[in-house]
């Protein structure tokens, strides 16, 4: 975990409450999809988790929903402004484990972040991931972008597909909804959301893993304060998740 100064290089509404931000700074190179950074608000104790949605060696891209002070202080942040960052914290996504599977990547709102740099991962790799991103309404919706910049960058097809629980945009209802009915049984899911979405993905019987979401304080370990009971004991959210094997969720 290192400590590290970032400056703000955009800052834009990209959906209903929802921005994405970008930071120019030393990444270094050690980041994995399903970890988050700590970010310092300048009047604010404590920092702030959130996920890499993408990154390269001096550039990290953040997508955040406006919920209560740290995030609206986020906000009203100018390019040109400093930031300091705790990082890369967190266990991230396994994508070993999948082995010969389909992957279905699914993300609910700010879920969706994780989901991107997952998706960038795996076609590194060569393999064409299922996303499938939710949203309570058209309005909320955001990241297709994002999955499409991929497509063109690695040339591999993403089956992207869109559930809004109004039906204003994509297919009506959950992201449960928008899998198919083969992919519940024998795809790989790998899944960050609203705890709701997380236990009915939970009562498939497709194998995955699970980012799961937790008050934080310290972010790396030290604090205890982000425990939770699990299968296999209690763990730290920030240090020995967010990810999580869908089997050892006691939820
Ligand atoms: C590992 C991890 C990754 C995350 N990634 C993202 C991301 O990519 N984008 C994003 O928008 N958000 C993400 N979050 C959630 C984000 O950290 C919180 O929304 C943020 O800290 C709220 O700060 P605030 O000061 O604006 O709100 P506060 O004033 O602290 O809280 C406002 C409301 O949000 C609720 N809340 C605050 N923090 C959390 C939390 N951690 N879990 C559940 N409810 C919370 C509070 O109960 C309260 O109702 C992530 C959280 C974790 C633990
Ligand atoms: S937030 Fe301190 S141990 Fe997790």
């Amino acid at each position: 975990m290192r400590k590290e100064c970032f400056v703000v290089d955009e800052n834009v509404k990209v959906a209903a409450d929802t921005y994405k931000m970008i930071l120019k700074g030393k990444v270094g190179d050690d980041i994995r999809a399903g970890q988050f950074v700590n970010v310092g608000i300048e009047g604010l104790y404590l920092r702030r988790p959130i996920s890499v949605a993408g990154w390269n060696r001096d550039s990290l891209t953040l997508y955040y929903k406006t919920v209560g002070k740290g995030t609206a202080l986020m906000a009203g942040m100018g390019c040109g402004e400093v930031v300091e960052l705790l990082l890369p914290l967190g266990n991230g996504f396994s994508r070993e484990l999948a082995g010969d599977k389909q992957v279905i990547l699914i993300g609910g709102g700010v879920g969706v972040p994780p989901m991107m740099c997952l998706a960038e991962e795996f076609l590194k790799d060569g393999k064409n991931p299922v996303v499938i991103l939710g949203f309570n309404s058209k309005d909320q919706v955001f990241g297709e972008d994002g999955f499409q910049e991929l497509e063109s960058v690695y040339g591999r097809k993403i089956d992207l597909r869109v559930a809004t629980m109004d039906g204003s945009y994509g297919v009506h209802g959950t992201v449960l909804d928008a899998l198919k009915e083969e992919e519940k049984d024998s795809g790989y899911l790998f899944a960050c959301g609203p705890k709701p979405m997380l236990k009915a993905l939970g009562d498939l019987p497709a194998k995955g893993q699970f980012s799961l979401e937790a008050r934080m304080a310290c972010g790396f370990g030290a604090c205890m304060g982000c425990t939770c009971e699990t299968k296999t004991g209690s763990k730290r959210i920030c240090k020995d998740g967010p990810v999580l094997l869908k089997e050892e969720i006691k939820w």
